[in-house]
């Protein structure tokens, strides 16, 4: 060997050297636990394609949330499971909304945990789409549709303001309509919630690896898909536009979604705004490693660590990930 002699295993002899080097730390601190509420009591229903996960009625989730803050995990994100759906989506902003109950009942409930509301349509419009549809002739006579952009910011903005009387402690807006955190950001603005935080989808991808959320959430559409308005998997520049715009119009927090498939996207965003930036470890990146897991192929935990962990690695500063009651455990 020449000289110097350089060995990088030299720091790598013993655990505590491993640590003194380690550049990257994964806390529970850092993560958000997503959950997914409906109506009723008592409810505590599996989620089949995401074992572990359940939809979980009021009173079942405000004893979940408990547990999730005794373990430290700061924050969840909640989804709704509406009673009704219809083609504008109203249980997202009718004050007897799920989420609206949900919310108010985990911030009188469970102290100190922080409440993010997930804020789309896509849950509560029949239709299953983000926005307001519209169907008209195209050229070949066929019919086709199209999300009308600005109507739904309308229906967006009353949503937002219903989650933000409810008492959320920060709107998360994933519909990736254009202006929507802008307006958003007004009408919260405008009622009396200026210091209420915006954490943005910002670079949400057209990703099939939504599959098994779509049936947490009981949203897939019942027509055509959503690459209309999420963004096309082989781009990075256009993610960096979308942060940019969605920092201009007043983001507190960007997401880059999915996680695993997009490390580069965090690592760029990162770099370029320097900002607060969340990822998304969306539904298929959990149940394929339980699916491998279940076969005896991965080890879960080892696998679970090592993937937030290089989320951590390429940026992310805030990981959402079905696994954060896990990890509190396995770190305890
Ligand atoms: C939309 C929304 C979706 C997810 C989070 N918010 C689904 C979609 O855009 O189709 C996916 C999350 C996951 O897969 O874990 N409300």
């Amino acid at each position: 060997m020449g000289f110097p002699e350089i060995r990088l295993r030299r720091l790598r002899s013993t655990p505590g050297l491993r640590a003194l080097v380690r550049e990257t730390a994964l806390s529970p601190s850092d993560l958000v636990m997503p959950l997914f509420v409906r109506h009723g009591t008592g409810v505590r229903k599996e989620i089949k394609s995401m074992p572990g996960n359940f939809q979980l009625s009021v009173d079942e989730l405000v004893k979940e949330c408990a547990e999730i803050k005794g373990l430290g995990v700061p924050a969840v994100i909640l989804f709704g499971i509406p009673a009704r759906k219809d083609s504008e989506g109203s249980e997202a902003h009718s004050a007897d909304g799920i989420i609206q109950i949900a919310v108010k009942a985990v911030k009188r409930e469970v102290e100190g945990l922080i409440v993010i509301t997930d804020l789309c349509l896509c849950e509560y419009t029949d239709h299953g789409h983000c926005g307001v549809v519209r169907k008209h002739a195209g050229p070949s006579g066929r019919e086709e549709f199209s999300i009308d952009n600005d109507a739904t910011l309308a229906l967006l903005q009353k949503a937002a303001l219903a989650q933000a009387k409810a008492g959320a402690d920060m709107i998360a807006p994933s519909d990736m309509m254009d202006g929507r955190i802008g307006a958003v950001r007004k009408a919260l603005d405008g009622a009396g919630f200026a210091n209420l935080p915006v954490f943005s989808y910002a670079a949400k991808y057209a990703s099939s690896f939504y599959g098994p959320f779509r049936e947490a959430a009981e949203s897939p559409p019942s027509f055509g898909d959503r690459r209309s308005h999420q963004m096309d998997p082989a781009n990075s520049d256009e993610a960096l536009r979308e942060v940019r715009l969605d920092l201009e119009e007043g983001a507190d927090i960007v997401m880059v979604k999915p996680a695993l498939p997009y490390l580069d996207v965090i690592r760029r965003v990162k770099d370029r705004f320097h900002c607060p930036v969340g990822a998304y470890n969306v539904s298929g990146e959990f149940s394929m490693l339980k699916a491998a897991a279940a076969k005896g192929w991965l080890d879960e935990k080892m696998c679970a660590l090592e993937m937030l962990t290089s989320i951590r690695r390429a940026g992310a500063d805030i990981i959402l990930t079905y696994w954060a009651k896990d990890v509190a455990r396995w770190m305890a």
